[in-house]
């Protein structure tokens, strides 16, 4: 390996939202999407040569910024966008709330699929919209988008479908068949898909690919919002930078209408992390992949171990999703915190009795969080 995941970076005293949560306690915070890694080293130097300028006045996406984009899609994903699509945010969560509401009325309905990332469940509400929820099918071990349910859900008011590809919280890779019949689907009943694609470049398995919704056919681009970031997969989240690609100009003008003296620009460091990240960084990012895929292995196998506990296959991101509820416990969150895990709770993702656990951190870090359950769990 050339690059060093293994070494744990202090992050202590530099106000970091996962850390801080347990500020003072001997807890190991594995809940939110922020891994525990430095950034590649060609993005802080972009950095440190964009500070050394010293002045950061109001910034747009540079051609060159634009271009690295539109390259990458292309290359990686089979996907052919054109420059003028793409709309900067500083966040992917932004635009899941105005592709809420730049399409239909208040008292229009938005439908996800749960259990969800909790802003999936937020956003429709926040935008005046009704929320409708369709729960994935778990059978023979994987989670599947079910798509009869999708279809029965769909009223006269359902005008968006906030899809999550590739899915947090259950790292799944959706397949070009289920994205195909989803999308079918939305083709034929109007609805517009906002398709969430920030974990795209954090594919685990060798035999699985993403697909881009918007790749599928001109018919689907032509009524779908597309939602991606460097944040998660260079860890740049506190640098706030992301992109909606929306090839419909009609809708790229209602969505960026609706952004119009509420949506702030997008700051200086986090176009200049962008590049580099997008430009500089693929070795960077084989070898956390590498890693990645590790920790997921060696976390499959022990929680399999544990009584009680269950996991299915993570194909992408570094989250787990974690049944807990042949545990019998109540609260498994607040358990495996007294324990010195700090999870993220599955009811905020309406997903009661399952827990979250990021393992993008050092291997040794997830080992003794691993001990540290084994050892709590009443069967231990
Ligand atoms: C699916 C998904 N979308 C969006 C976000 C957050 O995006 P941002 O920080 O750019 O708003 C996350 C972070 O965990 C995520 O997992």
């Amino acid at each position: 390996m050339t690059y060093d995941f293994d070494t744990r970076v202090d992050r202590s005293d530099t106000n970091s939202a996962k850390w801080d949560k347990y500020k003072g306690r001997d807890v190991i915070p594995m809940w939110v999407a922020d891994m525990d890694f430095a950034s590649p080293a060609a993005i802080i130097d972009a950095l440190q040569t964009r500070t050394a300028h010293g002045v950061f006045g109001y910034t747009t996406a540079s051609e060159g910024l634009t271009q690295v984009v539109v390259n990458r899609l292309r290359d990686r994903y089979a996907w052919d966008v054109d420059a003028n699509w793409l709309v900067w945010l500083p966040g992917v969560i932004s635009g899941l709330n105005l592709a809420c509401r730049c399409i239909g009325e208040d008292g229009d309905e938005v439908i996800t699929a749960t259990p969800a990332y909790y802003p999936f469940l937020q956003a429709p509400e926040n935008s005046r919209r009704q929320l409708i929820t369709v729960p994935m099918d778990l059978s023979a071990g994987c989670w599947r988008f079910d798509v009869d349910r999708f279809e029965q859900s769909i009223s006269s008011r359902a005008r968006v479908l906030l899809l999550c590809s590739p899915f947090n919280p259950l790292g799944r890779v959706l397949s070009s068949e289920e994205l195909t019949e989803i999308s079918r689907i939305c083709v034929q009943r109007d609805i517009v898909i906002c398709s969430d694609e920030i974990h795209s470049d954090l594919i685990l398995d060798a035999d699985k690919v993403h697909v881009p919704t918007a790749s599928l056919s001109r018919e689907v681009a032509d009524r779908t919002i597309t939602l991606i970031a460097p944040s998660k997969t260079f860890n740049l989240p506190g640098l706030s930078c992301a992109v909606a690609v929306i090839p419909n100009a009609q809708l790229r003008n209602r969505f960026k209408r609706e952004a119009q003296g509420i949506v702030p620009h997008v700051n200086t460091l986090g176009y200049a992390a962008a590049h580099a990240a997008y430009s500089e960084c693929a070795d960077w990012l084989a070898e956390l992949l590498d890693y990645l895929r590790g920790n997921r292995d060696y976390l499959e196998r022990e929680i399999k171990s544990m009584a009680g506990l269950q996991m299915t296959h993570v194909e992408a991101t570094y989250l787990a999703w974690i049944d807990t509820k042949a545990t019998g416990l109540d609260d498994p969150c607040r358990f495996f915190e007294a324990a010195g895990v700090g999870l993220s709770d599955g009811t905020r993702f309406a997903g009661a009795g399952y827990v979250r656990l990021n393992f993008g951190c050092s291997r040794s870090m997830l080992q003794e969080a691993v001990e540290r359950i084994k050892a709590a769990l009443p069967s231990a």
